[in-house]
């Protein structure tokens, strides 16, 4: 029995040193101090010594029960140093290594254009109005002379939600609505900037784009009050050396109407590929507020006189940076946006 005993103390030394985890170390706690273990089974057979042998096995198998737990003990200590060595390793912070870059946000090119556009017309005395989206027949047609089956409707094929409401397809129909509201007060100098929304989707037409209405009311406005209005802006806009020209048009709601032009921004009027060798780029739609127009909404016509336009935002924001594809200021590619 000294033998066995001798044999399990040294065989165990060599079992505990060799444990390369906290898994393995607990077998060999298991195999030789465990309920079946070794050094247990030794202990049953005491039974079968001599009253004189028995004190003297038993301080024995103590000593080696307790050299054994020392030994347990110290090298579970270690283990879970170097575990503890491992995971700080495995959680070092190279600090040497580049870091990740962070993207700045930018502003979108029509929202830079939208408030260049608001700035040039504060700056004038416009004072900003807005109105919904979704209009009712009334304001975006019949308030603007476009009576029910009258067929300039057809320019502005339409987004119906019932019978008489729509979304709005120009932002013109915040001229009677401002009007409504300030009649027969004057002047009134409101630009009224949002979303319209035409059925259209082609490389030129988004079905939702952006328009800037103005108008002006007041005792004695003229044409040449529009043209001068619109020259200003068109030079603050698009550079001080800018022309503009007037084409006539028709708008139900304006008469005389005009469209505007301003001189090529790329070959100053001379003919290039961008102004289709015209020399002149289309920027907005104006004329004198249709008499019928104001006496629908409350102003006299013998009293006053106005003018409007309303003009393209995403027209004029490709004008101003050469972009030749509509799309690419709805598909929010980030190698796009970020050239701005
Ligand atoms: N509402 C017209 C359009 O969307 C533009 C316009 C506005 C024309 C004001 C004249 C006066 O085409």
């Amino acid at each position: 029995m000294r033998e066995q005993l001798a044999k399990i103390k040294s065989q165990a030394a060599v079992a505990v040193q060799e444990a390369g985890d906290l898994n393995q170390l607990n077998e060999v706690r298991v195999k030789f101090l465990g309920k079946k273990g070794e050094l247990t089974q030794v202990l049953r057979g005491m039974g079968g010594l001599s009253a004189a042998e028995r004190p003297i096995i038993g301080q024995l198998a103590n000593e080696v029960r307790e050299f054994l737990e020392q030994q347990l003990e110290d090298k579970q200590a270690v283990l879970k140093e170097g575990a503890k060595a491992r995971q700080l390793a495995a959680e070092t912070i190279d600090i040497t290594l580049p870091g990740r870059p962070v993207l700045l946000g930018k502003r979108h090119p029509l929202t830079t254009v939208l408030d260049e556009i608001k700035t040039i017309f504060l700056g004038l005395g416009f004072e900003i109005e807005e109105g919904p989206e979704v209009e009712t027949d009334y304001y975006n047609f019949e308030a603007l002379n476009l009576p029910k089956e009258h067929p300039a409707r057809d320019m502005q094929d339409s987004f119906y939600i019932t019978a008489e409401t729509l979304l709005r397809t120009h932002t013109s129909p915040v001229q009677p609505r401002t009007m409504e509201k300030k009649a027969p007060q004057v002047p009134v100098k409101v630009i009224a900037p949002g979303k319209v929304y035409r059925r259209d989707d082609d490389a030129t037409h988004s079905p939702m784009f952006h328009q800037v209405e103005g108008f002006i009311i007041d005792k004695n406005i003229s044409f040449s009050d529009l043209k001068g209005t619109l020259l200003t802006f068109s030079r603050q806009m698009f550079g001080e050396d800018r022309e503009i020209r007037l084409r006539p048009s028709f708008f139900p709601f304006t008469e005389p109407s005009a469209e505007v032009d301003i001189s090529c921004i790329m070959c100053h009027g001379k003919g290039c590929r961008v102004c289709s060798g015209t020399g002149w780029l289309e920027i907005l739609g104006s004329g004198m507020i249709h008499p019928r127009v104001l006496s629908m909404s409350g102003y006299d016509p013998q009293e006053v006189t106005g003018f409007a336009f309303g003009m393209g935002v995403e027209r004029i924001t490709m004008l101003k940076y050469g972009i030749d594809d509509l799309r690419l200021l709805f598909e929010n590619d980030l190698r796009f946006l970020g050239q701005f």
